[in-house]
């Protein structure tokens, strides 16, 4: 693990790559436990957009009323394919420097932690990173921030369409976000009671679908509600729902539940962790540690290198989706 001499004064934080519940709950902390460290902390806006274009300001904290049960990110949040260039990092530093930033607060996914990994062996800026993605891919920790808050909402969706889909005997499918992930679709799909589960890194095909869907109907099932995480492709529903008219002529509706999952009041879990996790960020830094995630293992906060973090994929529980199969027989 990477550690630095620097005493610091100042602290830099951000929001980077797609918006989570909860990342505002993650900010206050930082701030808030910065300045009771005697640090001043930094706000750099719209992540590494920001950095490069110098959008830095101080935060107070007052600033940080009202935000914990927000949705979203008051700093903003981008994606920054240009950061990939040495050039525009190097550009970056030199604005962190000319503020006199020691140290940042990185919370974001992989994407955004190999900009941070890169900031601190490129330029020895201390950085350490709290992850925040409802996608829950982040290797290293049990759980990321804004996770539980997508299942919920996504949940929330599916119980509604099963009261519908119920009423007039229908099939549903519904697509939740994951583009290389599947953890939304395998929680949401056992905690939902759904028939088949897709996800990008599964194995279940429209052919098995279409036999569990027929099981069910011969035992006296009149609806069923299958969960697909929308992979490379969002709209992948349409073609599940195409597939299966074409292969069995059954009738399928479609939702697809978009961006609705990124957005809302993250639950307390979620602002548990965002609090937990931004205080341990403040204080890693504190005590000298940086290139590092705070990650979760069970209840447990811990501090994993970036350059792990970053060159390993974290794994989906297929055992859950395997459970869903047999619970919603
Ligand atoms: O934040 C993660 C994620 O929601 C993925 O699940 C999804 O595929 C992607 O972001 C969509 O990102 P955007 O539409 O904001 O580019």
């Amino acid at each position: 693990m990477a550690t630095f001499q620097k005493q610091i004064k100042k602290i830099g934080v951000y929001t980077s790559g797609g918006d989570a519940p909860g990342m505002n709950a993650a900010i206050r902390a930082v701030v808030r436990v910065g300045i009771a460290q005697n640090l001043e902390v930094y706000g750099i806006y719209q992540g590494y957009v920001g950095m490069v274009e110098n959008h830095i300001q101080p935060l107070q904290l007052r600033d940080m009323a009202n935000i914990i049960q927000r949705g979203g990110t008051i700093l903003k949040t981008g994606r920054s394919p240009d950061f990939m260039k040495q050039e525009v990092r190097t550009k970056a530093a030199e604005h962190l420097k000319s503020h006199g930033i020691d140290a940042l607060v990185c919370i974001g996914g992989d994407g955004s932690f190999r900009g941070a990994h890169a900031l601190w062996e490129e330029h020895r800026i201390p950085i350490v990173g709290v992850p925040g993605t409802i996608d829950n891919d982040i290797f290293g920790s049990d759980k990321t921030v804004g996770f539980d808050t997508a299942v919920n909402t996504a949940l929330d969706a599916i119980d509604r369409i099963r009261d519908t889909a119920a009423s007039h005997d229908r099939l549903f499918i519904v697509e939740v976000m994951g583009r290389n992930s599947g953890f939304i679709a395998s929680h949401v799909g056992l905690a939902g009671g759904a028939e088949e589960i897709f996800t990008p890194d599964g194995n279940t095909t429209v052919e098995k679908a279409i036999e569990r869907i027929k099981d069910g109907i011969v035992r006296g099932k009149t609806s069923s509600i299958l969960i697909t995480a929308e992979g490379q492709k969002p709209g992948r529903a349409y073609d599940l729902a195409d597939a299966i008219r074409k292969k069995s002529g059954m009738d399928a509706k479609v939702c697809i539940l978009g961006h609705q999952q990124r957005g809302g009041s993250p639950t307390a879990a979620d602002r548990i962790l965002a609090s937990r996790m931004g205080a341990a960020a403040v204080d890693s830094l504190l005590k000298g540690f940086c290139d590092i995630m705070i990650g979760t293992e069970g209840e447990r906060l811990i501090q994993v290198p970036l350059d792990v973090v970053t060159k390993q994929e974290k794994k989906n529980q297929m055992d859950l989706i395997s459970l869903a199969n047999i619970l919603s027989t």
